[in-house]
């Protein structure tokens, strides 16, 4: 079975400049430890903190926030196990946040003391609301704090060159932040830290409270763009949230609009409505024929661990992940399912109609796909009897008997089991 799909690109022919597709994989960043653990009703404990960083390295992620070690012991902890017993991979990246306070940043490079390498996110906010409301000071004040956390930043790496250090700062609440204003704060930030185009640092626009439709956060990405200095030095990374629904969304058109970058969450784990779910943003570039470059293909392990870790169900209904998704119940539906799939040659490109993508590639079967209850017709009795039992019906039997199973699921009110299709079909033809 490939491990990658092939893929046949339909009405999407002419549409290959950039700003209009997604046609490379972003670099990634896992915040599911520190965003996605700061909105637990119980935070993770060590041991699931240790579970999670391992799930994160399985699927591949390199670069993994992994928490706020100046706001936390257990947080602060965690990052000296990662470090004293050597669990990071050479090729991962550890980054950690902390805000632009002279005390926190001092305390975050005590948590990192001996990392080979490690990302330094340090932030603060920007919004107008932030600036009037909460920290009652101007633009200037802001702009202030931004360039006095850098410089403590700096410093602090300064003192320990062995590490390799890489640099990144996030205008909190830039969906609230004039746009021209938020480029002048990265621009003093990037203007202390002087990156290269060889040793870039990362500015990390957050839609920390999503206030907008994805088109105007992507407007306000390539603005930012434009008018941010020194723009070829910079890894411009997104982190967005999911208030309207629509986290995801704003992502992928803020990656079409010159992000190189993206954080979020294993199935959307985070602050209020979560952080932009990266299974979901990760797959619906693998079903347009894009390699991610990160494996999901055993989904139902993400699943169990995400659950034991965060106490949170994944929904039936959530995208590539849910138990529900691969799953017809309607009539029409199983009927066309059948029928791509009886035509369906290994290797070819995969067009089978209602199923985005191939369930084998997420560790699912073709067997979980098709469920019967009296919404379905002969089309999903046949393949349950078919691919469960091997008995291929003939059309007339198949909707003679798919009339026997819709009536008891029309009193039974229930989903029939395949092994119960299979006793009615048995009581039906087979006895005596
Ligand atoms: O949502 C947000 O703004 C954050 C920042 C700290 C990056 O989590
Ligand atoms: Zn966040």
């Amino acid at each position: 079975h490939r491990k990658y799909p092939a893929f046949k690109p339909v009405g999407l022919t002419d549409r290959t400049w950039p700003d209009q597709v997604i046609s490379e994989a972003p670099r990634w960043c896992s915040v599911d430890l520190r965003d996605g653990n700061q909105a637990l009703i119980e935070p993770m404990s060590v041991n699931q903190k240790k579970q999670m960083f391992d799930l994160l390295v399985e699927v591949g992620f390199k670069e993994i926030e992994v928490g706020f070690p100046s706001a936390s012991q257990p947080d602060f902890d965690f990052v000296r196990y990662l470090i004293e017993e050597n669990r990071i991979p050479d090729d991962v990246t550890v980054q950690v946040l902390t805000q632009a306070r002279p005390e926190l940043i001092a305390r975050t490079y005590e948590a990192l003391k001996g990392v080979r390498r490690a990302i330094v996110h340090v932030y603060n906010s920007t919004s107008v609301v932030q600036r009037e409301k909460v920290f009652k000071t101007d633009k200037a004040g802001i702009v202030d704090i931004a360039v006095r956390g850098a410089k403590e930043v700096k410093k602090h790496a300064d003192l320990a060159p062995e590490t390799e250090w890489v640099f990144q700062y996030s205008p909190e609440s830039f969906t609230g932040t004039e746009v021209d204003f938020a480029a002048e704060v990265c621009s003093a930030v990037v203007n202390v830290w002087q990156p290269t185009k060889d040793k870039p640092c990362i500015i990390n626009l957050p839609a920390t409270v999503e206030m907008a439709t994805p088109n105007v956060f992507a407007d306000q990405i390539e603005l930012f763009c434009r008018q941010v200095e020194n723009r070829e030095a910079i890894i411009i990374s997104l982190h967005t949230h999911n208030d309207r629904g629509c986290g995801v969304a704003a992502a992928e058109l803020g990656l079409m609009a010159g992000a190189d970058r993206i954080e979020g969450t294993l199935l959307g784990n985070g602050e209020r409505t979560g952080n932009m779910d990266i299974i979901t943003m990760a797959m619906n570039m693998y079903s347009q024929g894009v390699d991610p470059k990160l494996d999901f293909s055993d989904m139902d392990k993400i699943c169990t661990v995400s659950k034991a870790c965060t106490q949170i169900e994944v929904h039936p209904r959530h995208p590539y992940a849910g138990d529900l998704v691969f799953t017809a119940f309607s009539g029409s539906h199983q009927d066309a399912i059948k029928k791509c799939l009886d035509l369906y040659q290994e290797g070819s490109f995969w067009e089978i109609a209602y199923l985005p993508i191939d369930p084998r590639d997420l560790g699912r079967t073709y067997q979980d796909v098709i469920r019967v209850n009296s919404q379905s017709g002969k089309g999903g009795v046949a393949y349950v009897l078919q691919s469960k039992f091997g008995f291929e019906l003939p059309r007339w039997l198949q909707i003679e008997f798919s009339r026997v199973v819709q009536k008891e699921a029309e009193t039974s009110g229930q989903e029939i089991s395949p092994d119960r299709i299979w006793s009615l079909f048995q009581e039906t033809y087979l006895s005596n």
